[in-house]
């Protein structure tokens, strides 16, 4: 089996500058012996921190790691140098980034031609830090795509020198491409990567913390993926309506699982505890994490920051684009101990097939090391202080909609409005809004807000079939094409409210909704590390309400990107 890579970005130019830039390259992903992959992937001037080696022109996918401190901010120039034509079928038929203004989304055709050359080259490209508290002009909105050069820019183009500010708390978040209509493409091409953000006041994060650092703290990326035989990316271009979305799929599931960048790696391990910052980078497919040996682990934080106290785990459910923070103790296994991470998450989740043990079902293997054990220090019992959130302000009911086509999906929608209708969702800042998440759909869908981490409120059964009838009624055939009438929830629910399991019990900035539920999440449009609000004072440390706006979508990544994705934005009540 390959092996886990960690790599920490330092692409230094001046003390908080970085470059990086986007390009092709071949890389090796599935085991030696097999033909490299053609993949994408960020780079530029790294440092290797064990080693303090200085690589000047560094790329891979998974992308470098970021190491940010709090309080800390720093300036990213972000490069396209995407040159070749896109490697995976460019849906022309969604509502897409569109470079070339062939119309957009282009109308359905009865047959299409093969290889949409106008649609496969030039490749746009926009980063966005998903988790961040960001200006809206750094945050990597959808039409702020680019292309090389920046020859192309999308409507919603500001800059691609990207501000980041690392005033939030001390975090696991990744970077990843976000293009309309394309992120799926580019990231199944490889353009995602961690940005960690440490606190040096925090006991947990600074030189003498309880918490495994240095190399027992791995940040671990899983995605699947499905490869021809000459090593490349297979991604499916046969949509399953194809009048309407020739390439379009409802949920890429691969045959296999690659952690790091490497398919089914292998990692020694010491006989000791180690730190696992884990994110599930994968278009569609949902991951339910336990060990062949059924060893417990301990989960110490969120997306969006270290949990209130250590929650005891035996298995864990990770949907796209969620990070948990795990302490994994292999201090009691015997040297030579092969241990595998497996995966038990019905694919689509979670009333898919199946994983099939021998392949789907595992993640990646550890092998212990005969080496002295070291038993961990005992966890301190209170990790996090979390206030306690009010809502002082709007509650919203949306509803997650799928719409068929004769033969399958034709798109998932929030709402039931596409993206382009106007935006709906106008937050004023500083105010805590509660958002009641309707599923109306067969499967769960992360749903992912960005600026702000917010909380887990409750889930809870209703009567879906009576809502939903009852809100086409109402509203009629999703796509609206006015605004949406609300339906309020209450008068469907079932049972009583299921309060949030320990382990989401932290900040989050993207929540499983399951079919069947209502899931409400309370959300505070303000700073995250500020404890009071003041209605109607902007505290944010740049101003939110600047153009071009937020986005809140699915992060399934076939999802968002036909059109399960709307504009937001926050208000200023003072301006
Ligand atoms: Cu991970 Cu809107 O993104
Ligand atoms: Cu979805």
């Amino acid at each position: 089996m390959p092996t886990v890579v960690k790599h920490s970005i330092s692409c230094k130019i001046k003390s908080h500058d970085y470059n990086v830039t986007v390009s092709q390259f071949t890389q090796q992903i599935l085991p030696e012996g097999f033909p490299e992959t053609t993949v994408w992937g960020y780079g530029g001037k790294v440092r290797i921190p064990e080693t303090d080696e200085i690589i000047p022109d560094f790329k891979s996918t998974p992308g470098p790691t970021f190491e940010a401190k709090r309080h800390i901010p720093i300036n990213v120039q972000w490069s396209n140098n995407l040159t070749e034509p896109h490697p995976l079928a460019v849906d022309p038929t969604l509502h897409w980034a569109d470079p070339n203004k062939m119309g957009m989304p282009m109308p359905p055709f009865p047959t299409f031609p093969s290889g949409f050359p106008l649609a496969q080259s030039p490749v746009p490209m926009v980063p966005h830090l998903h988790g961040g508290e960001i200006e809206s002009s750094s945050d990597g909105y959808p039409e702020a795509w680019f292309t090389a050069g920046e020859a192309e820019i999308g409507p919603a183009f500001v800059k691609s020198l990207y501000h980041y500010v690392n005033e939030q708390e001390p975090t696991t978040m990744w970077y990843h491409d976000h293009t309309l209509g394309m992120t799926r493409l580019n990231v199944m091409m490889g353009l995602a990567g961690f940005y960690l953000l440490r606190d040096p006041q925090n006991h947990l994060d600074e030189k003498h913390s309880v918490l495994p650092q240095g190399k027992y703290e791995i940040p671990m990326v899983i995605q699947d993926r499905s490869f021809f035989d000459d090593g490349s990316l297979a991604y499916p271009s046969n949509g399953l309506v194809p009048n309407v979305h020739p390439y379009w799929i409802p949920g890429f599931l691969g045959n296999t699982i690659m952690v790091n960048g490497k398919v089914w790696p292998n990692l020694d391990v010491e006989p000791r505890q180690y730190r696992f910052r884990i994110l599930n980078g994968s278009n569609d497919r949902f991951y339910n994490m336990a060990f062949s040996n059924q060893m417990p682990f301990v989960q110490i934080g969120t997306d969006g920051g270290y949990l209130p106290k250590p929650v005891q785990l035996d298995s864990l459910l990770i949907a796209p684009s969620e990070r948990v923070d795990i302490l994994i103790d292999f201090s009691q296994l015997t040297p030579g101990t092969k241990l595998i991470m497996t995966n038990t998450a019905n694919a689509p989740f979670p009333n898919g097939n199946p994983p099939d043990p021998q392949t789907t079902g595992q993640i990646m293997q550890f092998t212990v090391l005969n080496k002295p054990a070291v038993v961990p220090p005992p966890l301190p019992k209170i990790l996090n202080i979390l206030y306690p959130l009010k809502r002082d302000s709007k509650k919203r009911t949306l509803t997650l909609n799928l719409v068929l086509g004769p033969t399958g999906p034709l798109e998932f929608l929030l709402d039931g409005q596409k993206w382009h209708m106007p935006t709906s969702e106008l937050p004023l800042v500083g105010s805590t809004e509660d958002w009641q998440i309707v599923n109306l759909t067969g499967g769960a869908h992360p749903i992912h807000i960005h600026l702000i981490q917010f909380r887990l409120i409750s889930r809870q059964g209703f009567l879906v079939n009576k809502y939903r009838s009852d809100w086409l009624a109402l509203n009629g055939e999703p796509p609206l094409d006015h605004p949406t009438k609300v339906l309020p929830v209450e008068p469907y629910l079932l049972d009583g409210p299921i309060n949030p399991p320990a382990h989401e019990n932290g900040w989050k900035d993207t929540i499983q909704a399951y079919p069947g539920q209502v899931t409400t999440i309370r959300i505070r449009f303000a700073p995250q590390a500020e404890v009071v609000s003041i209605p109607g004072i902007n505290q944010f440390p740049f101003n939110p309400a600047a153009e071009p706006g937020y986005v809140w979508h699915c992060h399934i990544l076939d999802h968002e990107d036909n059109d399960m994705m709307r504009p937001y934005e926050v208000r200023n009540p003072l301006e």
